[in-house]
C-alpha cells in the first residue's frame, strides 16, 4: 500500500472514530489499528479514553504492523480470553499489559503467537494459573516480568528462553525448586527476582561465570546451604537474601567473595556472630547494608571496614549499650536505622553527630537518656521518639534548614518549643513535659503540615500565625493547658483535615457567630472533647464539610502524611478514643471521619445534618446539655461503628431506623430521657444494658421486660426459634456473639486503617513497597499494631 494511501484510511477511520490518534499510531495499518479497537472492546476501559490506549501503540515505519503496546495503567477490566485479538498482532516485539486488572484470568497459550516478543511485562494484572508450556516458543524474550500475580506451578518453559536478560517472577504463588543450573548458564540474565514464591530445594551454581548482577530471592522455603552457591556469583551488586527461613544462622563471611557488591538485604535471618565481629572479611565496596530483624545482640563492628557505607539498617534487632562514635564518620553515610533496640545513648560528645554526613536518621524506640546530641548540618529526617531523652529540644534544629521532619515525641524533654517551626513539614513532639506557649512565629509560606503538640504543658492561646500555614493538614494540640475561644480564623486554611483540641481549657460558642455552618471543607477529624464549650449548633453545622461526605471504599483510603516522599515515609498518626475503637498511635487515613464534642456544655438539638457525614465512623456526643431527638439522619451514617449520646436530655424514642447501621459495634444513649421500644436488630440488642440504663421510659432488649405494647405480631413459637437462629447466625458475622465482638470489630478497624508499621525510611536503591497483602497479615499482631506507630 502506497503511504498516500495509508493516510486516507488513516484519515477515515479518524472521522469514524471521531477521536485524535496520538503520533505514534500515524504509522499503523488500519487492520492493525482495527485489531486494537477490537482487542480494547473484549475489556470493560472506562477507565481510560483511545487517544491514551492508542498513545502506548507503535507500529513499524515500513510495514504498518504494530510492533509495541504498551498499556495505561487501570486501563482495561476482564478476562484475556485465548481467542483475544490481541494474539492477532503476530508482530509485537513489546507488549506491556502490567497495572491492568485481568480478573484472575489465566494465561493462554495463545501467547506463543507472539514468537516475536522481545519485552514481555505482565505484572500486577490479577493472572492465576500455571504458565501455558507454549511459553517456551517465545525464544526472542529478553525481558519477562510476571510480578505480582498469582501464578503458580513451576517453570520448564524457561529452558528456551536462552536470551533473557531480565526475568522477574516475584510474588507469585510458583512452587517447586528453581532450575539455578539452567537460569545461570543463560548467557545474558543479568537480572533475576524470584521473591515470593514458594520455591525451595537447592541452589547450584555453575562452574561458568554468570552475568548475574542483581538476586533477589527473600521470603521462600529453600533448604540446605544455598549460601555458598551464591558466593561464586561474583558479579552480585545487589543481593535480596530477606526471610529465608533456613535452619542454620548466616555467616556474613560467605560473601566476602562478593567484590562488586553494593546492596545486601539479609534481614530476618539469625546471622553467626562471628560474621558481624571486626576483621569479618565483608566486601567494603557495600554501600547499603540492611540487617533489620536478625536478632542481633552487639553493634555489628565489623561495619568499621565499610567505608562506601551510604545507607545501614539495622533496626528491629536487640543491641545494647550506645552507638559507638565512629559510625557517623563514614564519609558518604546518609542513613541510617537504628530504630527497636536496646540503645541507650549515643557515645562521644554531644556534637558527635555534628560533621557527619547523615541525612536520615531514625533512632526511635530505643532506651536513649540524656540530652540530645547537636543534630548534624545536613538532617532532612530527625526521629528519635519513643526514647527517654530529657532536658531542652536542641536550638540547633533551628538553623538546619534541610530539616523537614523532627520527631521527638514519646520523650521528656522540657522546656520550651524552639522558635523556628516555619521550615519544617513535621513537627511532632507529642507526649514530652514542654511548657510555654506554641511559638506564634509561623512565617507566610511556612511549610508546615503536621504539627502535633499534644500531652505537654502548653498555656497560653493557638498562634494566629499558623494562618500562615496554608499545608497544615493535621493539628494536634491536645492535652495542653491551652486557654483559648475556638479558633473559627482556621476556617481559611484549604487543607486542614485533622483539628483536636481535646482537653485543654478552650470556651465559648462552637458555632460560628453567624450561626452558619462550620466551614472546614477538608476536616475529616475534629475532637474537642474535654474542653468549655457553651452554645448550640445549627442544624446546618455540619452541611460544608465536603470531604467527609463522601464515602470512600476502603482500597480508595490513603494514609495522611508525608510519605510519597522519595526519601522517607511519614505516616500521620492519631491516638482515636471512641468506646470500640480505641487505638494509641494509629495511622490516619483519609477515608474516615471522627467526631468528638464530648464533655463540654454544648445545648440545644443535635444538628440534623450530621447525617450527611458519609465517612462517619465515630461520633460521641456524650457529657453535654443536647435536648430533643435523635437525629433520624444518624441512619444514614451508614459507616458509623461508635454512637455515644449519653448523658445528654435527649427525649422521644430512638429511631428503629438507627438499627440499620450495620457496622455499629459500640452504641450508648445512657442518662437521657428516652422512651419507647429500643430498636430491634443484632446492633442495638448485641449492646450490654448499660448502653441504656437511666432512661426511664425505654424498654426491650436488651433490657429486662417486654415493651407494654408490643408493637408487632407476636411469630408464632416455631418461627421465632428459627428467626433466632438466623439472627444470631447473622449477629456472628456482624460481631456481635458473645466473645466475638472485640476481635472482629478490631478486625475491621485494622482492615480500614491497615497497618502502621511499615518501611519509614526508603533508601534510594533499596526502594521497599508497602505491600497490602503483609499489611494485612499483620491482623494477627494486633496488640503491634496499637502500641506501635511509624517505623524507618
Ligand atoms: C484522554 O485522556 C487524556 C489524558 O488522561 C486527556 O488528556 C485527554 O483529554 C482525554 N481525551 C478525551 C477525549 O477524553
Ligand atoms: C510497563 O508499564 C508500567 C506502567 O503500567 C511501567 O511502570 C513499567 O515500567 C513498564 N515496563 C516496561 C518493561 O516497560
Ligand atoms: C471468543 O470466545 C468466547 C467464548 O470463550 C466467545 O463467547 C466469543 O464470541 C469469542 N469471540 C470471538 C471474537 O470469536
Ligand atoms: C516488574 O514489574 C513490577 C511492577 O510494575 C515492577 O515493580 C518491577 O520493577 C518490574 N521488574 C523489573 C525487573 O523491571
Ligand atoms: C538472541 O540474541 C542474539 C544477540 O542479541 C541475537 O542475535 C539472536 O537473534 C537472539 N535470538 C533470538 C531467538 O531472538
Ligand atoms: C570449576 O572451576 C574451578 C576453578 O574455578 C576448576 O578448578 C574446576 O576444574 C572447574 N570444574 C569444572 C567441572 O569445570
Ligand atoms: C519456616 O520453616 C519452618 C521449619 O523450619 C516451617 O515450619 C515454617 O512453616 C516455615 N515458615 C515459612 C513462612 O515458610
Ligand atoms: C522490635 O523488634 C523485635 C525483634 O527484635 C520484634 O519482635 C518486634 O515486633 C519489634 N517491635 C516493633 C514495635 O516492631
Ligand atoms: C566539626 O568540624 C569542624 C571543622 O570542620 C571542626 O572544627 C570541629 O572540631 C568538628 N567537630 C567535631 C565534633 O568533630
Ligand atoms: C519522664 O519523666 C517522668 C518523671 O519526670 C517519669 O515518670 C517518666 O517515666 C519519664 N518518661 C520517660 C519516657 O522517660
Ligand atoms: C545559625 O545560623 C546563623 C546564620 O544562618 C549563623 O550566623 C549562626 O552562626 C548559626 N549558629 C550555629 C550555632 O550554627
Ligand atoms: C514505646 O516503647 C516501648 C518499648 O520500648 C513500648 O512498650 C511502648 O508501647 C512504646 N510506646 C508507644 C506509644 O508505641
Amino acid at each position: 500500500m502506497p503511504p498516500s494511501c495509508l493516510r486516507l484510511h488513516f484519515l477515515s477511520l479518524l472521522l469514524f472514530t471521531s477521536s485524535f490518534l496520538m503520533i505514534n499510531a500515524l504509522t499503523c495499518r488500519p487492520d492493525q489499528i482495527q485489531a486494537l479497537m477490537k482487542f480494547k472492546n473484549e475489556f470493560e476501559s472506562a477507565g481510560c479514553n483511545r487517544s491514551d490506549y492508542l498513545n502506548g501503540v507503535q507500529c513499524d515505519d515500513a510495514t504498518g504492523a504494530v510492533t509495541k503496546l504498551q498499556l495505561p495503567t487501570g486501563c482495561f477490566t476482564g478476562i484475556l480470553k485465548p481467542n483475544s485479538s490481541l494474539f492477532e498482532l503476530h508482530h509485537l516485539r513489546y507488549l506491556n499489559l502490567s497495572h491492568n486488572n485481568f480478573a484472575s484470568s489465566s494465561l493462554p497459550s495463545e501467547f506463543s503467537n507472539l514468537n516475536r516478543l522481545e519485552v514481555l511485562s505482565l505484572a500486577s494484572s490479577s493472572f492465576t494459573g500455571q504458565i501455558p508450556s507454549s511459553f517456551s516458543k517465545l525464544i526472542s524474550l529478553t525481558h519477562l516480568n510476571l510480578s505480582h500475580n498469582e501464578l503458580t506451578g513451576s517453570f520448564p518453559f524457561l529452558r528456551t528462553l536462552t536470551n533473557l536478560s531480565v526475568l522477574d517472577l516475584s510474588d507469585n504463588q510458583f512452587l517447586g525448586a528453581i532450575p539455578f543450573d539452567l537460569l545461570l548458564t543463560m548467557p545474558f540474565l543479568s537480572h533475576l527476582n524470584l521473591r515470593k514464591n514458594h520455591l525451595n530445594g537447592h541452589i547450584e551454581v555453575p562452574n561458568s561465570s554468570s552475568r548475574l548482577v542483581y538476586l533477589s530471592l527473600g521470603e521462600n522455603q529453600f533448604e540446605g546451604h544455598i549460601l555458598k552457591p551464591i558466593s561464586n556469583l561474583i558479579n552480585l551488586e545487589y543481593l535480596e537474601l530477606s526471610s529465608l527461613n533456613i535452619s542454620y544462622p548466616v555467616d556474613l563471611r560467605i560473601f566476602s567473595s562478593l567484590k562488586a557488591l553494593l546492596i545486601l538485604d539479609i534481614s530476618k535471618n539469625r546471622l553467626l556472630p562471628a560474621g558481624l565481629s571486626s576483621g569479618s572479611d565483608i566486601p567494603p565496596s557495600l554501600e547499603s547494608l540492611v540487617l533489620s530483624g536478625c536478632d542481633i545482640l552487639e553493634f555489628p563492628n565489623m561495619l568499621k571496614t565499610l567505608q562506601n557505607l551510604h545507607h545501614l539498617d539495622i533496626s528491629n534487632n536487640r543491641i545494647k549499650g550506645k552507638v559507638p562514635e565512629w559510625l557517623w564518620k563514614f564519609p558518604r553515610l546518609s542513613i541510617v536505622s537504628l530504630v527497636n533496640n536496646s540503645f541507650t545513648g549515643l557515645e562521644g560528645s554531644s556534637e558527635v553527630l555534628l560533621n557527619s554526613s547523615v541525612q536520615l536518621v531514625d533512632i526511635a524506640y530505643n532506651s536513649m537518656t540524656g540530652e540530645f546530641p547537636v543534630p548534624p548540618t545536613n538532617i532532612i529526617y530527625l526521629s528519635a521518639w519513643n526514647n527517654s531523652f530529657t532536658g531542652n529540644i536542641p536550638l540547633q534544629v533551628c538553623n538546619r534548614s534541610s530539616l523537614r521532619v523532627l520527631d521527638l515525641s514519646y520523650n521528656n524533654f522540657t522546656g520550651p518549643i524552639p522558635q523556628c517551626l516555619s521550615n519544617l513539614k513535621i513537627v511532632n513532639l507529642r507526649k514530652n513535659s514542654l511548657d510555654g506557649s506554641i511559638p506564634d512565629e509561623f512565617h507566610s509560606g511556612a511549610l508546615t503540615q503536621t504539627l502535633d503538640v499534644g500531652f505537654n504543658r502548653l498555656t497560653g492561646k493557638l498562634p494566629r500565625s499558623l494562618l500562615n500555614c496554608s499545608f497544615l493538614r493535621f493539628l494536634s494540640v491536645d492535652n495542653n493547658i491551652i486557654e483559648d475561644t475556638f479558633p473559627f480564623w482556621l476556617k481559611a486554611l484549604p487543607n486542614l483535615k485533622v483539628f483536636t483540641l481535646r482537653s485543654n481549657r478552650f470556651f465559648g460558642q462552637l458555632s460560628p457567630p453567624d450561626q452558619g455552618p462550620l466551614a472546614f471543607p477538608e476536616l475529616h477529624i475534629l475532637e474537642l472533647s474535654d474542653n468549655r464549650f457553651t452554645g448550640s449548633l445549627p442544624t446546618n453545622y455540619f452541611v460544608n464539610w465536603k470531604a467527609s461526605s463522601v464515602k470512600i471504599n476502603e482500597d480508595g483510603s490513603i494514609y495522611m502524611g508525608d510519605y510519597k516522599n522519595a526519601y522517607y515515609s511519614y505516616v500521620d498518626t492519631l491516638d482515636l478514643q471512641y468506646k470500640g475503637l480505641f487505638m494509641e498511635q494509629g495511622n490516619v487515613l483519609t477515608s474516615y471521619s471522627t467526631i468528638d464534642f464530648s464533655g463540654n456544655k454544648l445545648e440545644g438539638h443535635i444538628p440534623e445534618s450530621i447525617g450527611l457525614l458519609k465517612a462517619l465512623i465515630a461520633l460521641n456526643l456524650s457529657n453535654n446539655a443536647f435536648i430533643g431527638h435523635i437525629p433520624l439522619s444518624l441512619a444514614s451514617v451508614s459507616e458509623l461503628e461508635s454512637l455515644d449520646l449519653s448523658r445528654n436530655q435527649l427525649s422521644g424514642s430512638i429511631p428503629r431506623e438507627l438499627g440499620s447501621l450495620s457496622f455499629l459495634a459500640y452504641v450508648s444513649v445512657a442518662h437521657n430521657q428516652l422512651t419507647g421500644e429500643i430498636p430491634q436488630g443484632p446492633q442495638f440488642s448485641g449492646q450490654a444494658e448499660t448502653s441504656f440504663e437511666g432512661n426511664e421510659g425505654l424498654c426491650g432488649l436488651p433490657l429486662q421486660g417486654n415493651c407494654l405494647s408490643p408493637p408487632t405480631q407476636q411469630p408464632m413459637e416455631e418461627d421465632k426459634e428459627e428467626e433466632e437462629g438466623v439472627l444470631n447466625w447473622k449477629a456472628v458475622v456482624i460481631g456481635y456473639g458473645p466473645g466475638f465482638l472485640f476481635g472482629l470489630l478490631i478486625a475491621h478497624v485494622i482492615a480500614s486503617y491497615k497497618t502502621k508499621w511499615f518501611v519509614k525510611i526508603v533508601g534510594p536503591d533499596n526502594h521497599k513497597e508497602v505491600d497490602p497483602v503483609s499489611l494485612f497479615m499483620s491482623l494477627d499482631s494486633r496488640c503491634d499494631s496499637f502500641n506501635n506507630k511509624r517505623v524507618m
